[in-house]
């Protein structure tokens, strides 16, 4: 066999070194400079860190200066948008196909549009992939917490929350805004074998690799995960399969509350037979609007409260809020009304609110019992406390109202809206005043009902007023600091 080249391999064959396997910007600067020499994709490597080129058997020549009358790179922005997306993906042929792409859109500027193309696919999975891995992490990085002692000061430096992930592609670095943006407040650490990320509540910083053994293992505040997951399962909502594809059996290990799973589907017809014999109703999916929700709110008899009052109440306000706050149950003006907050208590409370310099109609107001719960008394309808079960059980339309207005800071009023979001008792005068994290990333605040307000006097009154009005200026305080983050 002859070993020499045929003519047209005699020409140099080029390489550029990419800083990080994620730096879509890097590629993108150094695709931009090689189209403009005239480079054709088989004549150029892309390297990540720790490669090296002996594809042919150089280490390759950098990337010459384009000439100075080298015509405009074309990148149509669909391109762009599914590049830097794909960029992320695990597999090395990434930014070689990506540059063939990108080749071949500076003759062709509607391949992109071209479905069935094989090369346009490939990129288009990857993006795919990659979004679908970014997802995942954002809904199954738990945090940990862990005391840190300041080892210079021998100080224990309060709690820090440590989180391990393993991501299959690179989305690490490109998912960090997500998590500053949701755990502004905490101090935190995300360990992946891909890189880790660390959060101290002002800076964000990176680290090297890290192996699962470097994250803690279980700690108390998975109680709480495990029995809110264990009160959502709904077992007339089971269907086996699509759980397992929203929830991969890969990601358990790093989940508390999957540890209930093959525990939950067991027991799973024997609880749906239970409901059914309690004629509690079966929810179904669930509801994704705001009218879905009224609608449903207002058919609902899973508890005896539904059949009681004039109609339900949903909640009312922006459907983008950044705050949402959260009531009791709707008291008899309400229940007349069919809006929340429009009696006594939501008179102290639109005080309050002024005050804070929180604008009522930028908020979005509901309640964690959406139907009046009372005794009649002659002509008067007397408020009673909704009990846990009831509260647990229209946690159900809480939760969907969370998951469509998705505010990043709740503010739960007294006991039972802090029992709607926590699925547990809470202590308002322990656990208010400070954030609490809920299971979406969002922040909780606590504080004292109106109606406590109201039935205080005297120098009691002045006290708990003093200290409800310090509580929403603390909230107004975190709500312009999130605004101000974007
Ligand atoms: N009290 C509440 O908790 N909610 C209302 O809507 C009104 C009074």
């Amino acid at each position: 066999m002859s070993s020499a080249r045929p003519a047209a391999d005699l020409a140099p064959h080029y390489a550029v070194s990419l800083p990080a396997p994620d730096d879509f910007d890097a590629w993108r600067d150094a695709a931009r400079q090689a189209i403009q020499c005239g480079i054709p994709p088989e004549r150029l490597a892309w390297l990540e860190p720790g490669t090296t080129s002996d594809l042919f058997g150089t280490a390759g020549t950098p990337l010459p200066t384009p000439p100075p009358d080298a015509p405009a790179v074309r990148a149509s922005k669909p391109f762009l948008a599914i590049a830097r997306d794909a960029a992320l993906h695990s597999d090395p042929a990434r930014f070689d196909a990506l540059y063939a792409l990108l080749w071949r859109l500076q003759a062709n500027p509607q391949a992109m549009e071209d479905k069935a193309d094989p090369h346009v696919r490939r990129v288009e999975e990857w993006a795919k992939a990659v979004r679908r891995d970014s997802h995942k992490m954002h809904a199954f990085v738990r945090f940990r917490a862990v005391s840190v002692t300041d080892n210079a000061a021998m100080v224990d430096d309060g709690q820090h929350y440590v989180a391990w992930f393993e991501p299959d592609h690179h989305i690490v670095r490109a998912n960090a805004g997500f998590f500053v943006r949701r755990f502004a407040n905490m101090r935190w650490s995300i360990l992946t074998p891909r890189g880790s990320l660390h959060w101290d509540g002002e800076t964000l910083s990176e680290g090297p690799p890290a192996q699962r053994s470097d994250a803690p293992g279980g700690d108390p505040t998975e109680d709480l995960w495990r029995s809110y997951y264990a009160s959502i399962f709904n077992p007339a909502r089971l269907k086996v399969g699509a759980m397992l594809k929203e929830m991969p059996r890969k990601y358990w290990k790093n989940l508390p509350e999957a540890e209930l799973i093959p525990q939950l589907i067991a027991g799973a017809q024997a609880r749906e037979a239970v409901m059914v014999a309690a004629g509690e109703q079966s929810f179904g999916d669930r509801p994704r609007s705001a009218t879905e929700i009224a609608a449903g709110s207002a058919r609902c008899r899973a508890c005896p409260i539904g059949s009681l009052g004039t109609q339900a109440v949903p909640g009312e306000g922006p459907l983008d809020a950044r705050l949402m706050i959260i009531g009791e149950q709707p008291g008899d003006q309400e229940d007349i009304a069919g809006r929340p907050f429009v009696g006594p208590a939501g008179q102290v409370l639109d005080r309050h609110l002024a005050a804070a310099g929180i604008a009522r109609d930028a908020v979005y107001l509901t309640n964690a019992v959406k139907h009046f719960k009372y005794v009649p008394r002659g002509k008067r309808r007397l408020n009673q406390t909704p009990t846990a079960k009831e509260i647990d059980i229209c946690r159900w339309w809480l939760d969907a109202e969370r998951s469509v207005v998705r505010p990043p800071l709740v503010l739960a009023l007294g006991a039972s809206a802090a029992r709607g979001l926590l699925g547990r008792t809470a202590s308002i005068a322990r656990e208010r005043g400070r954030a609490h994290m809920l299971d979406d990333g969002s922040e909780l605040w606590i504080t004292a009902h109106p109606s406590y307000l109201l039935r205080l006097e005297g120098e009691a009154q002045a006290r708990e007023d003093a200290a409800f009005a310090a509580d929403l200026a603390a909230v107004a305080q975190r709500l312009r600091t999130l605004e101000s983050a974007g």
